[in-house]
């Protein structure tokens, strides 16, 4: 089965993003054919400085890599350097009716959050339907605002193999929803929009100050505490063991438990988590000639598979005969 995701590179990972996509991600190359990639091309659609995308393009390479990305085993590249799926965009494009991109919810949402409502945002789903169909992809594991995007490729698929023939892997539709929606400091969903996020990888010193600033609400030491609306344990239940977080949640309803306690415990158990994915991070920082090794060489296996699928598309629309 071929799994394949495309990770926007808009920054350094953040803990919802490892524990809601990436972790999901590592763990399927186990027994899938994985194919992931950075999507720089569908970044450019919010304007990034030329700077900026180059460096977060590096950066998320080197937390996949730091979390224990299979180099041999599967295949990771950067979008840009396979420009055959561009090249299938167009294609794409003339058998996708406007009305079906004009019901994109993401479009709308991100045009009302401010972002210019250029063509390349408009057209954003055909990229990544090219994505998806140009790798003959079974299982595109995704969160749950990207389902309309699946949809959308399953419709331009069926419809290119109506029109020419059966060319296009139809996906399945296969969504992996996260463990959970992980919360950010503020209880709203930790994201990089919200600026309520602790990233992977940020410095211990820092991780440990964000904790201590998780809100929580004012019962006082001695009152019991709700277990099942607390920030910080919510958080806690992705690191503590499970007889540990028994413990806390008995505590929490016992009272006479402050939140300053479980605050310094979640900051202990995550900063030990993450500690040997750091130092990884940190010589692959060192080592950045590797790491853009390992593009290159994901952008030559994911290429030839993307001009096969191209070759057989050209030939059935009847082109470059
Ligand atoms: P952000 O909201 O920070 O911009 P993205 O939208 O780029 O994050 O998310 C990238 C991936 O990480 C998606 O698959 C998304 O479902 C997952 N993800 C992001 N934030 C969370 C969260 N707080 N909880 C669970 N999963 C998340
Ligand atoms: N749009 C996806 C996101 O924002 C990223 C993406 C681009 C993608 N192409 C893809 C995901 C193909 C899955 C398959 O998260």
């Amino acid at each position: 089965m071929r799994v394949l995701s495309g990770i926007q590179p808009s920054g350094r990972l953040h803990i919802g993003n490892f524990f809601g996509a990436m972790r999901q991600h590592l763990q399927l190359q186990a027994e899938h054919d994985c194919f992931y990639f950075i999507a720089d091309y569908h970044a450019l659609t919010s304007g990034p400085s030329p700077a900026d995308l180059a460096q977060h393009t590096l950066d998320v390479t080197m937390d996949y890599i730091a979390f224990g990305l299979d180099t041999e085993k599967t295949v990771f590249w950067r979008q840009s350097d396979v420009p055959e799926v561009t090249e299938l965009t167009w294609i794409l494009s003339c058998v996708t009716p406007m009305g079906l991109l004009q019901r994109c919810t993401s479009y709308k949402d991100k045009v009302a959050q401010g972002l210019s409502p250029n063509h390349g945002l408009f057209a954003y789903p055909v990229l990544q339907a090219a994505d998806i169909l140009i790798y003959h992809s079974n299982l595109v594991p995704v969160g749950a605002d990207q389902k309309q995007h699946i949809e959308v490729t399953r419709d331009i698929a069926i419809r290119f193999n109506n029109t020419y023939g059966q060319v296009l892997t139809v996906p399945e539709e296969c969504i992996i929803e996260s463990v959970a929606v992980v919360p950010g400091l503020d209880g709203r969903k930790m994201s990089k929009s919200y600026n309520n996020t602790i990233e992977i990888f940020e410095p211990e010193k820092d991780v440990q100050k964000k904790i201590m600033r998780i809100v929580t609400d004012s019962t006082s030491v001695e009152e019991p505490k709700d277990p099942d609306k607390c920030n910080v344990l919510a958080l806690l239940k992705l690191l503590a063991p499970e007889d540990e977080l028994t413990d806390w949640e008995n505590r929490y309803r016992s009272g006479g438990m402050g939140y300053g306690e479980v605050k310094k415990r979640l900051a202990e158990l995550m900063i030990d988590y993450f500690k040997p994915f750091r130092e990884k991070r940190v010589e692959l920082e060192n080592n950045i000639d590797y790491v853009k090794g390992v593009l290159a060489s994901g952008a030559e296996r994911a290429r030839a598979v993307a001009a096969k699928t191209l070759a057989d598309v050209r030939k059935v629309i009847g082109v470059g005969a």
